[in-house]
């Protein structure tokens, strides 16, 4: 997938009060920087951040992290939040491969939403539910294990129950087509699932836990 760049990306971000710098230097201690002990949910490739500052909003009594790899991605993120006070959200710029260099066992629930699919199988460890990054979310995960996918691409979300049941997670709830789904799931939408809704494409939903 190719994204537009924007010029001083890193600068616009980077006077964003919620753009947490040097992340690495929070190992452990992210509690400390929301000043409280709710659950704290990490969205993997949050993009322009729609969902993440939604999901803030909505739930005052957990926090919430995005992380993208993207500077330029995160501009809109930083620009819709201007003005706004929440306490309980904070932006990472970086690789998710490094989640286990900037969080220790902290993590309640990991978001993956309209995740690159790699098509290719010879990029398969790139998906975000190969088994490299579901060992990479044990290192961060508190303590029960949680998971909730969103997709549009049917291959991916194929793939992501095959890996994540061979990893011995359970599906607490499995959709084909969140938004006609017999019994509703409270849902908030993405930036790039607002678009294939509008499509009128069925989005793919899986909410995937691994109690200790
Ligand atoms: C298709 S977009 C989806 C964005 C958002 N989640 C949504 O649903 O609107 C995938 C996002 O994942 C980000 N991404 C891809 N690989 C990443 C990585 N290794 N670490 C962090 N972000 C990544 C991309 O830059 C992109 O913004």
């Amino acid at each position: 997938m190719e994204y537009n760049v924007i010029k001083n990306a890193d600068a616009i971000i980077g006077k964003s009060p919620y753009l947490v710098k040097n992340p690495t230097k929070y190992k452990n201690k992210w509690h400390d920087l929301f000043g409280n002990n709710n659950p704290i949910c990490l969205e993997l490739g949050m993009g322009r951040g729609d969902f993440i500052i939604n999901m803030a909003k909505e739930y005052p009594d957990k926090n919430f992290i995005g992380l993208e790899l993207y500077a330029s991605q995160m501009v809109m993120a930083t620009e819709r939040l201007q003005n706004t006070k929440l306490n309980n959200l904070k932006l990472i710029n970086a690789d998710a491969r490094d989640i286990d260099k900037i969080f220790g066992k902290e993590i309640t629930t990991i978001y993956l939403t309209f995740s690159e699919p790699w098509p290719k199988r010879r990029d398969e460890r790139n998906r975000f539910t190969h088994e490299s990054y579901l060992k990479l979310y044990d290192k961060i995960f508190k303590k029960n294990k949680h998971i909730i996918l969103k997709t549009d691409n049917k291959g991916l979300f194929a793939y992501s129950l095959e890996s994540l049941s061979k990893y011995w997670y359970v599906f607490e709830r499995v959709s084909l087509d969140l938004h006609h789904d017999e019994y509703p799931i409270k849902n908030i939408m993405t930036d790039f699932e607002k678009q294939y809704f509008k499509e009128g494409r069925p989005i793919y939903y899986v909410d995937a836990r691994f109690d200790d």
